[in-house]
């Protein structure tokens, strides 16, 4: 077997063997046998993760985000390599990813806002002290309301700032008051990057839990002078971002096939009248998105809403309560399904063909009959029936007893009870209070009672749950 002199290599290719070997606490010589396994393997016996976590970010659950789409915060820094943030942007975009900028004072010397803005799904922040966007304390909603923070350039200062805490602008603020995965690409001539006093800032930070990619070695903008300090390609930040955002171990549903129903149905009583309910259907929206991002094969069936289509979900739009059912038995067989449409109980049986004319003196009579269950059509299979059948229960009195009797009479095998009672806002709000009965509870069982929670949070909840009841029937069988 031939043998390898790490001495012989180039000095730039070195420096870069160094920095890699540092990062992950192993000698030269081990990094270079890691890479070597790597580039021997094939592809087969290569691990599913697109990238490795060295260091897995701080701590917490992600957040669901809006339509299944991760919410990216770029917060781009002062320094030349910010024209490739404006890249960055479309390759998050790309990955899925719904991405807000905001530019530090410096980085507005580099690109403009307005750029920034164009480019991605929202307008660009640059002050603190800004009342567009400080009305809601929104360095702290910025902070909080993305699923991921990625610093691209990440400058000497900022990283000094990040390293001791600072919060004297928008972005340094949003940085510490964040508690979501932190990913900085730092971007700086070698001189500042192997300067003590940036080498303490990088090892406090990584301290801290912040991930880091790059910087890589090569020529730098000044000319003449080449080493390591090149920001990280944004195809690389955005492959690191989308591993740090979709980790292998939450695909927690991967190979698994779910069935989600969201929305009212509308119900027609002549070609431009309808009946309707004021379901929204973000929740089940908020269900199928977190089915789609723990790995499922997910089929959405919605009725009428206002909400864009989730990512990675085939969306089926219907209408009417037997469209819906026409298309759920379409989508069979799945393992799991989850009811979560607030299908109409009655359409109009003598429906107008034509428009029904008001006429003075008399009120049409129209005539209701009862539409399909679709919850009890489901429960009830004999034939090609999903392992785990889930109802959801709105109820606006009794509300534990009522999700009994209806899980009873419905015959599956989780009811999702909620109170849609006036004054909870559900109906239409973000939020939802939820309780879980099970068809395996015993009568005298305490009811599941998860707090009030965003329907996001919900659905990432109720995916949890049905990952461990999959899993446990996987073992079972
Ligand atoms: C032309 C020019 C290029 C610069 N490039 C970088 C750079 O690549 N990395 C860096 O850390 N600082 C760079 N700086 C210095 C930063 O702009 C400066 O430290 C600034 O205060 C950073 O502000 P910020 O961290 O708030 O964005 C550069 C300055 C100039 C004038």
């Amino acid at each position: 077997m031939a043998s390898l002199t790490v001495r012989k290599l180039d000095d730039e290719i070195k420096a870069a063997l160094k920095l890699r070997a540092a990062r992950s606490g192993r000698s030269v010589e081990d990094e270079v046998r890691v890479i070597l396994r790597e580039a021997a393997e094939t592809p087969a016996q290569r691990p599913a993760a697109p990238e490795p976590m060295e260091s897995v970010p701080r701590n917490q659950r992600l957040r669901p985000a809006e339509n299944g789409r991760p919410r990216v915060t770029l917060i781009i820094g002062g320094g030349i390599a910010a024209y490739k943030a404006l890249d960055l942007i479309r390759r998050l975009k790309d990955r899925g990813c719904h991405v807000g900028c905001v530019m530090t004072r410096a980085a507005q010397q580099f690109v403009t806002p307005l750029t920034a803005s164009a480019l991605a799904d929202e307008p660009c922040y640059t002050d603190l002290f800004d009342s567009r966007s400080e009305f809601d304390a929104g360095h702290i909603r910025l902070a909080r309301d993305s699923d991921m923070i990625v610093v691209a350039p990440a400058t000497a200062d900022l990283m000094a700032k990040m390293a001791q805490g600072h919060a004297d602008d928008l972005a340094t603020a949003i940085l510490l008051a964040t508690n979501r995965p932190v990913l900085i690409a730092p971007a700086m001539n070698p001189m500042m990057w192997t300067n003590s006093a940036t080498r303490r800032n990088v090892a406090q930070l990584e301290r801290d839990g912040i991930a880091f990619i790059g910087p890589n070695s090569g020529e730098m903008a000044e000319a003449g002078e080449a080493g390591v300090g090149r920001m990280a390609e944004p195809a690389e930040i955005a492959a690191r971002a989308d591993a740090i955002l979709r980790p292998p171990q939450a695909r927690i549903l991967s190979g698994i096939r779910v069935l989600v129903t969201a929305g009212p149905t509308h119900e027609p009583i002549d070609p431009v009248r309808y009946i309707a309910n004021r379901s929204s259907g973000k929740q089940g929206f908020a269900i199928a998105a977190a089915a789609a991002r723990a790995g499922a094969d997910v089929t959405l069936i919605s009725g009428p809403v206002d909400l864009d289509d989730p990512a990675n979900v085939h969306i089926i739009h219907v209408e009417s309560a037997r469209d819906m059912l026409d298309n759920v038995q379409k989508a069979l067989p799945v393992d799991v399904a989850v009811f979560a449409a607030a299908v109409a109980d009655w359409r109009v049986a003598n429906a107008g063909a034509q428009k029904i004319k008001k006429t003075q003196g008399s009120l049409p009579q129209l005539e209701l009959t009862e539409n399909p269950d679709i919850l009890a059509t489901v429960s009830k299979l004999t034939v090609n029936r999903p392992k785990l059948v889930i109802g959801f229960a709105a109820e606006t009195e009794n509300l534990i007893a009522n999700a009994r009797s209806k899980l009873a009479r419905k015959g599956c095998d989780w009811i999702v009870a909620n109170d849609v009672s006036p004054g909870s806002g559900v109906m239409g709000g973000d939020r939802n209070t939820v309780h879980l009965i099970t068809r395996d509870d015993p009568p005298d069982h305490a009811p599941d009672v998860w707090p009030v929670m965003t329907k996001e949070d919900v659905a990432a909840t109720l995916v949890a749950r049905i990952a461990g009841a999959v899993k446990k029937d996987v073992s079972r069988s």
